[in-house]
């Protein structure tokens, strides 16, 4: 992708974080993923059972784990959200993203898939907080924090790339390619569908716009109240306990 996902991620950011609102929904979103990544990351550990691949995805856990924390301040910062709200979003977390219908990201993948998800989705992490750092988007104290966790995402993409290294070096290099291919058409093609979603709710909200601003503004000049139709309640001011018996 290179260049021209780094001109439009440049593009898209530079609308994205100058509307009113979007800079606390993207940041919670980023907060979100980062937090299901130590889920997944977490569960892989657990998993595999190779003991220095275990150390690799229990630090890589932890430090997904922090992020997640340093993103959910910058909400609050930014008055996104409060800290009862958080705690009680980070309760259902679990269950919404990481672990999904009981199994794990790296027990639906396999380790080679696994570790080609791992590897691009970190790339691309890096390359999409580049851009925004590079254009100073969306604030000093935002970018500041991206800086900071960027050595963390460049192992979490780096130690992967190694072990698929090793592995096309046993002889599995075909098995690699074909993985990280996967991996690569099944983002480019969830990218458009979430794209897709996007612009589908921005033409539903200007249909349903023009809808009201223009079809049905001629229907409330036709209409009229029925005779006997609209009526101000009438106030009984007996005391209620009066009012009741006499219903009886
Ligand atoms: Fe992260
Ligand atoms: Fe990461």
């Amino acid at each position: 992708m290179g260049r021209f996902r780094q001109t439009w991620i440049g593009l898209v950011s530079e609308v994205s974080w100058r509307l009113p609102g979007w800079p606390v929904k993207l940041l919670t979103a980023f907060g979100q993923a980062e937090r299901g990544s130590f889920y997944d990351m977490l569960a892989a550990a657990e998993a595999t059972d190779r003991p220095d691949l275990r150390r690799k995805y229990f630090e890589h856990a932890l430090d997904e784990s922090q992020h997640a924390i340093y993103f959910r301040d910058r909400v609050m910062a930014l008055g996104g959200i409060d800290r009862a709200r958080a705690a009680m979003e980070e309760a259902g977390a679990l269950t919404s993203r990481g672990i999904v219908g009981g199994e794990s990201l790296y027990e639906r993948l396999g380790e080679i898939d696994f570790l080609a998800f791992v590897h691009v989705a970190e790339a691309e992490a890096i390359e999409q907080f580049s851009v925004y750092c590079d254009r100073e988007l969306p604030d000093p104290e935002t970018i500041a924090m991206l800086q900071k966790i960027m050595p963390d995402e460049k192992f979490h993409t780096a130690y992967p790339l190694h072990e698929l290294e090793q592995r096309r070096k046993q002889g599995k290099g075909k098995q690699v390619d074909t993985a990280l291919r996967r991996v690569k058409w099944n983002r480019l093609k969830e990218g458009w569908l979430r794209f897709s979603r996007d612009v589908g709710h921005v033409m539903s909200s200007v249909w349903l716009f023009l809808l009201y601003a223009i079809l049905i503004p001629p229907f409330s000049l036709l209409g009229k109240v029925e005779r006997g139709g609209w009526q101000a309640p009438r106030r009984d001011r007996r005391p209620l306990a009066v009012a009741a018996r006499s219903q009886g």
